[in-house]
């Protein structure tokens, strides 16, 4: 019994983590190595301050976070802001006050602003919202070892875009993404059923990240990677600010109900030792 449970513990192992490869479908999905994949991942703050930074200069302009406090800018475990930035930070939105009937400057109390543009998503929780496989029977074991896929994607997303295929139009509207395959397609890149013959789509978010977008305060070079990376870690936190007490509380559930387990295993042998041993003899 062991033996086969152990088989197809193995089995859904290997499944789930060759099914988070091919999550994308056919579109070009990266895989990157986040410090917080895996069982014992963990947000890099220095790497959390990047993104927000990336995310405040460059796509605030269109995208709102509209479910993220700004104190949990402070949070440990998230960016851990100093206390006076954190409130600084917060200081240069403004946001409307039913009491005064009036904008003031927003507190750490609020939340981040909604999306300036009105199709533009809001981005607190669109890692989660494109996440990738789950594993087999939806059991989260993809996510354990290879990490949601929501941060990949977004990372495929700013690094996706390409010179449109030959099949498109040269006036076709938006921007060809190799990430994205939610969009439109013109009628020439579909095959006889419809179906698109390109792997990407066109998307009407134009390339936002180009590479020195933003100068880092802590030395590290904005390339176009590096900026895509932080900002696509930056949003895994906003829409998944507890993951690591999450884990944490996993990895002890597991390790208690194993050693639990084995001790109630042990104990019942002892138990029925006596007549068991009868029985035989
Ligand atoms: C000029 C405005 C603008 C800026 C700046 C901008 N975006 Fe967008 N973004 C859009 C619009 C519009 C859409 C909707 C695109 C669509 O559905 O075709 C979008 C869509 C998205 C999506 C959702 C894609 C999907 O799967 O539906 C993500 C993720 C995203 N943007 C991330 C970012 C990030 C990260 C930045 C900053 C580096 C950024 N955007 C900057 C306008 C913008």
């Amino acid at each position: 019994m062991f033996k086969k449970t152990g088989i197809a513990a193995l089995v859904a192992l290997s499944l789930s983590a060759g099914g988070a490869l091919a999550a994308g479908g056919e579109a070009h999905i990266e895989d990157v190595d986040f410090s917080f994949e895996g069982p014992f991942g963990k947000f890099d703050q220095n790497q959390l301050q990047r993104g927000l930074k990336v995310y405040t200069q460059v796509c605030s302009a269109c995208h709102g976070l509209q479910y993220v406090p700004l104190r949990t800018l402070s949070d440990e475990g998230g960016p851990h802001l100093p206390d006076d930035q954190m409130r600084a930070y917060a200081g240069q939105f403004e946001v409307y006050d039913e009491e005064i009937d009036d904008f003031r400057a927003a507190k750490p109390v609020d939340h981040f602003p909604m999306s300036q543009l009105e199709n533009a998503p809001d981005l607190s929780l669109m890692a989660k919202k494109r996440a990738g496989f789950h594993g087999p029977y939806g059991t989260g074991l993809a996510q354990l070892f290879k990490g949601m896929g929501g941060a990949e994607y977004i990372y495929s997303l700013m690094v996706g875009y390409e010179e449109p295929p030959e099949c498109a139009p040269e006036d076709f509207e938006g921007s060809y993404n190799a990430a994205f395959t939610a969009g439109g397609y013109p009628d020439e890149c579909k095959d006889e059923h419809g179906h698109p013959t390109v792997p990407g789509s066109w998307i009407s978010m134009a390339q936002p990240l180009w590479g020195d977008d933003v100068e880092y305060d802590d030395g590290t070079e904005a390339t176009l990677e590096q900026q895509s990376e932080d900002v696509a870690a930056f949003l895994m936190w906003t829409a998944e600010p507890k993951m690591m007490a999450r884990k944490h509380a996993g990895l002890s559930g597991v390790i208690f109900l194993t050693v639990l387990s084995v001790l109630l295993y042990l104990t019942n042998k002892r138990i029925w030792a006596p007549i068991k041993g009868k029985k035989t003899s």
